[in-house]
């Protein structure tokens, strides 16, 4: 019989509830504490989710000795601090992305849990998607043929209440730690890493970015075209273009879909590949892929590497040094 993997979830809030969500629909997983910086919304969340362990402060769920795995869903300038917390009490770790503010956060965050021996993945949970993994295949299979480009876009005008993280530098606010990074996620799995980057952003009232425009190149003549808004509800959508197809994504392309659409030519070629998706969120897909790292007692996943979140992060770094866009954590 496989072992149950017991979770913790530290920072409860809106993604923390989807993620829970999924998590029942894990074989072998069971969400058994929640920790808060306050008992009202730890207990608010476990009136949801009824778990055996209520915490007021990460540290208290980081030393639950019956905590396997803790998924950290805090605002981005956290992460860092919190990964630290729970590998220091020896839990394996999930953390949402961004994985951290800037690549020397990312470097010591890995580099601890390579030297405990203790599992640590970014939660990119668009990598482990049924839509996602079969677009890689068609692209290494050359159904498009010799990759030219890729346009890649997500945005939207958030709508009152509107979170304070998003905007807010003190929480690694601005679109491109947000939701760019699936921009930039998504175009390195398909063309790698770039050879010259180029970006600008529009600043919000708060300094943070509200619009950021990055432009790939490639020794190989590929380009690709990102685009990230807080101000614009975008199509978010993203094409990948080869001299003998193009591969289009729809509606929020990062999410779990139900078919890919395929043009071996022009627009009236248009076929769809049908993909399988299950019910829920897509939160389930990572967290499996964990449990089963866990089972199997790997300390680094075979899919989502340290060296891709490293990648992902240093990609991210240099845009925001191109386009001015700096944190408390940069300095
Ligand atoms: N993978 C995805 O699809 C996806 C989607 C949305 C967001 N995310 C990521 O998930 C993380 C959390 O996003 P979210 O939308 O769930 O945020 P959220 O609703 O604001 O929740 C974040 C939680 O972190 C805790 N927290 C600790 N310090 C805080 C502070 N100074 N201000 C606000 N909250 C603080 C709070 O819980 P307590 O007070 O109870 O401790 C809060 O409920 C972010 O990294 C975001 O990028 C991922």
């Amino acid at each position: 019989m496989p072992r149950t993997i017991r979770w913790g979830i530290l920072g409860p809030g809106r993604i923390s509830r989807k993620f829970a969500s999924d998590l029942k629909l894990v074989e072998n997983a069971e969400l058994i504490a929640v920790g808060s910086r306050s008992l009202e919304s730890a207990s608010a969340f476990a009136e949801e989710f009824p778990v055996r362990f209520l915490h007021d402060s990460y540290e208290a769920l980081a030393q639950n000795p019956e905590v396997d795995v803790i998924y950290i869903s805090t605002p981005h300038n956290l992460h860092y601090e919190n990964t630290l917390l729970c590998l220091s009490h020896q839990k394996a770790v999930l953390c949402e992305k961004p994985f951290a503010m800037n690549s020397r956060q990312v470097k010591e965050m890995t580099t601890v849990a390579k030297q405990k021996g203790i599992f640590l993945m970014e939660a990119l949970w668009t990598k482990f998607m049924p839509h996602y993994e079969r677009v890689i295949e068609m692209v290494r299979e050359g159904q498009v043929g010799r990759l030219r480009s890729m346009l890649v876009n997500f945005g939207f005008a958030p709508t009152p209440p509107i979170p304070a993280r998003l905007f807010d530098p003190a929480l690694g606010g601005g679109t491109i730690l947000d939701i760019g990074i699936y921009n930039v996620f998504i175009t390195l799995s398909v063309l790698g890493m770039p050879d010259i980057i180029e970006a600008s952003m529009t600043p919000a009232e708060t300094g943070v970015d509200e619009q950021c425009a990055v432009l790939f190149r490639y020794n190989s003549g590929a380009m690709a075209q990102l685009f990230s808004s807080f101000s614009s509800n975008l199509s978010t959508e993203a094409d990948i273009n080869g001299d003998k197809g193009r591969i289009r994504l729809t509606t929020r392309f990062y999410e779990p879909s139900t078919n890919i659409e395929f043009y071996p030519g022009r627009v009236e070629s248009r076929q769809l590949i049908p993909v399988h998706k299950e019910a829920g969120f897509g939160y389930q897909y990572e967290a499996r892929h964990v449990v089963d790292c866990l089972q199997r007692g790997l300390f680094e996943s075979p899919v989502l590497s340290h060296k891709d979140s490293m990648e992902l992060i240093q990609v991210l770094d240099k845009i925001r040094e191109i386009a001015g866009i700096r944190y408390k954590s940069d300095e």
